[in-house]
């Protein structure tokens, strides 16, 4: 039986901490599901550390619901949530809805998340009420980086901070489940977290949160080119890689793989005949 919403709801109320990762693909998939995981988010974060984009911002629909399907199958427990790309919910509420369904009639995934606050409440009210769960995501939005300037902490002075709490009521009162804040001051997602009845999910956003979110690639070390601040290494995948890699080259060149435990044979009698 998948996680439900319900589920995710009540341990905030138990004071259950959460778990979020992202995945991409089938087998991190079900290896976070069988970890235990309850929550797989299929982000738009896969432009940056599967594609190879600069930004979030080209991911299409096309290649986020090719990737959610994939982690989908992956994923027998977990709720996997699809993350809207650029674009496939601001230009109009028809628009995000078809968008939203799309993630979960085709994708496969139970839930959808979108970035913005009051600026998407009324979107996010009609998705929901058309039976889509929708996490918000609020804070620093990677979508927005060029209206911010980079990558720099949001809600540092008490306007914008206000403005950050603003939008945490208004995705709550449109119905979203959870809220993911990323990269605020501890303080601030610490009052944001209890003011909400619904889980807030922190990604550079300290301790105080419901529950933490980490791009997969950046805790497995397989994404070096940028490391933000609050990710925290587990492992140095691409240094394993790596070696892996060179290893292989070096034995084909040197004509050490295969050997007879990597190659397959025939019978003797045959390759008589076939040598005849
Ligand atoms: O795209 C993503 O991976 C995200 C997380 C960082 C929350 O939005």
């Amino acid at each position: 039986m998948r996680i439900t919403v319900n589920q995710i709801k009540e341990m905030k109320q138990k004071g259950e901490k959460l778990a979020m990762l992202t995945a991409y693909d089938y087998p991190t998939a079900k290896i976070i599901d069988e970890a235990g995981i309850p929550l797989i988010l299929v982000g738009d974060s896969l432009g940056m550390v599967v594609l190879g984009y600069e930004s979030t911002i080209p991911v299409t629909m096309e290649e986020m619901l090719h990737h959610t399907k994939a982690v989908v199958r992956g994923a027998k427990r977990a709720m996997v949530i699809g993350d809207m790309p650029f674009m496939s919910y601001h230009i109009s509420a028809d628009d995000a809805l078809r968008n939203a369904a799309r993630f979960i009639q085709e994708g496969g995934a139970q839930a959808i998340k979108l970035e913005g606050g009051v600026t998407v409440m009324e979107k996010v009210a009609r998705i929901v009420r058309c039976g889509i769960p929708v996490m918000g995501h609020i804070g620093l939005t990677p979508q927005s980086i060029h209206q911010f300037g980079g990558f720099i902490v949001q809600g540092k002075t008490p306007e914008a901070a206000a403005r950050v709490l603003e939008d945490a009521l208004a995705l709550e009162e449109a119905g979203a489940f959870a809220i993911v804040l990323e990269t605020i001051p501890t303080q601030l997602a610490q009052i944001i977290t209890a003011k909400l009845s619904i889980p807030t999910i922190g990604i550079g956003a300290g301790i105080h949160c419901d529950g933490q979110v980490q791009v997969i690639n950046d805790i497995l070390g397989s994404y070096t080119e940028f490391v933000p601040k609050h990710a925290k290494q587990y492992a140095k995948l691409t240094d394993i890689i790596s070696k892996a890699v060179t290893q292989y080259h070096n034995e084909v060149k040197a004509g050490a793989f295969p050997t007879e435990k990597q190659s397959y044979s025939i019978d003797e009698s045959l390759l008589a005949e076939l040598t005849k």
